[in-house]
């Protein structure tokens, strides 16, 4: 698929719901002994694979045509064993938090798998913990899909993260509502909080001191209805182009800003990027709520930054993105401390820096980031998304902001996470 460069975005548009969130509260609704609406749910491969997931493991799933669904779960241990591999797809997050819940499910044995990019990633992060916890668990050279968990009785650990993966710390801590006793995992840095606040509302006990999150047990999952903002993740392709691409002003409404997702938006600022919006403050304690604001982007001159590891896990997503803003800004712009992105739907160092060099940037890889030299902007050429969704989007909008226009071979990719991607942006462009 070609985007030609464009002559500036314009117009209001809805953000997407929230992948990671969606994903969180169908499981929580597959926990629950009670029926849980979930409105603003997420229709795309990703959060579809986690509806057929909780479905095969016995919960009802049912979709009232207007975004909303509603789950009827199994209860905290209840899940059935399915004789069948449990297909995650194309959806790390899956992959990572289901387990945390199956591990729970004393005596009752589960595979899992997923696509071919699936099975490049790494899940021997999330066997430690849980191994730990009582459950036993076994995977393909003892770190990749085809996992199998074994569900067990479940006694409290004290967990500290190598890295700072949510994904990583909500499969610890769904797996603590059942354990004996409380559970505490630290990050080395802070990451999404989404799963805390949800807990929080569920009625488990749950509290944060600096980064550390403790967790005790509960009988069940207390929640009726969970609200699903808009995806900051989805929306900074949106933003990032509506940066880039002179004459552009556009509004994205609805965006969730927790202050652990909106990392994107603190680098962007401080590159001169002209965002408004009501952004969250950070706050000490695990907040109850999932607030959400209207964003208003206008273009403008970006300067480079340095991005450090301690933001790497709030701006997670979004560093392909800081890639492609570096090509535009003043000076330099350097991300390190971002060695996870080599283990994403692909390898977003390598793929970031190969796809924008091949477009005309100047951008070196290292080991646990990149430099770019800004701001020659770019020719333009063809990029392969290497199946993954976020490259895709990347390179359409590097399309845009481009002299002659980019071809990107593999945009079905976007489907994952955001299916109306290029509908939106042409919208936004004509
Ligand atoms: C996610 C956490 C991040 C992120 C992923 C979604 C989540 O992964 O990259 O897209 O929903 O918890 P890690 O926790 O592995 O960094």
């Amino acid at each position: 698929m070609r985007f030609e460069p464009a002559r500036g975005l314009s117009g209001t548009l809805r953000a997407p719901a929230d992948k990671s969130i969606s994903h969180r509260a169908a499981l929580l609704g597959a926990m629950a002994s009670e029926p849980v609406r979930i409105e603003n749910y997420l229709h795309a491969a990703d959060t579809n694979s986690t509806l057929a997931a909780v479905a095969a493991l016995g919960a009802l799933v049912e979709e009232n045509g207007e975004g909303a669904v509603v789950l009827r779960g199994t209860g905290l241990r209840e899940a059935r064993e399915s004789e069948q591999t449990i297909d995650v797809g194309n959806a790390g997050t899956l992959l990572r938090l289901l387990p945390g819940w199956l591990a729970a499910q004393e005596g009752r044995s589960f595979a899992l798998d997923g696509d071919e990019s699936i099975r490049r990633r790494p899940v021997a992060r999330i066997i430690e913990p849980l191994t730990q916890m009582g459950a036993e668990l076994s995977a393909r050279e003892g770190r990749f899909t085809p996992l199998h968990v074994r569900g067990a009785h479940l006694h409290a650990i004290s967990y500290q993260l190598p890295v700072a993966s949510a994904q990583v710390k909500s499969c610890v801590l769904l797996a603590a509502i059942s354990a004996d006793g409380t559970t505490t995992v630290t990050e080395p840095a802070l990451s999404r909080d989404h799963t805390e606040r949800l807990l929080l509302g569920a009625g488990v006990p749950i509290s944060r001191e600096d980064r550390t999150v403790s967790v005790g047990n509960s009988d069940e999952i207390a929640i009726d209805r969970i609200t699903v903002p808009g995806d900051l993740s989805s929306a900074a392709f949106l933003i990032a182009a509506g940066v880039l691409v002179p004459g552009s002003r556009l509004l994205i409404s609805d965006v969730g800003v927790n202050w652990t997702r909106t990392g994107f938006l603190r680098i962007l600022r401080r590159m001169r990027g002209i965002v408004l919006g009501d952004l969250e403050t950070r706050s000490e304690q695990i907040p109850a709520e999932e607030p959400v604001s209207d964003l208003d982007v206008a273009h403008g001159a970006l300067e480079g930054t340095v991005v450090e590891p301690d933001e790497v896990p709030l701006a997670i997503d979004e560093l392909p993105l800081v890639a492609l803003l570096g090509c535009f800004a003043e000076g330099e712009t350097i991300v390190r401390g971002a060695e996870e992105l080599r283990v994403k739907e692909s390898d977003r160092i390598e793929g970031v820096v190969a796809g924008l060099r091949g477009l005309g940037a100047e951008i070196e890889a290292t080991p646990d980031g990149f430099v770019v030299q800004g701001t020659g902007g770019l020719d333009g050429g063809s990029i392969d998304a290497h199946g993954d969704h976020r490259m895709a989007m990347v390179g359409a909008v590097a399309g845009l902001a481009s002299r002659e226009g980019v071809e990107v071979i593999g945009m079905e990719a976007a489907a994952v996470s955001y299916p109306g991607f290029v509908d939106d942006l042409t919208s936004l462009c004509s």
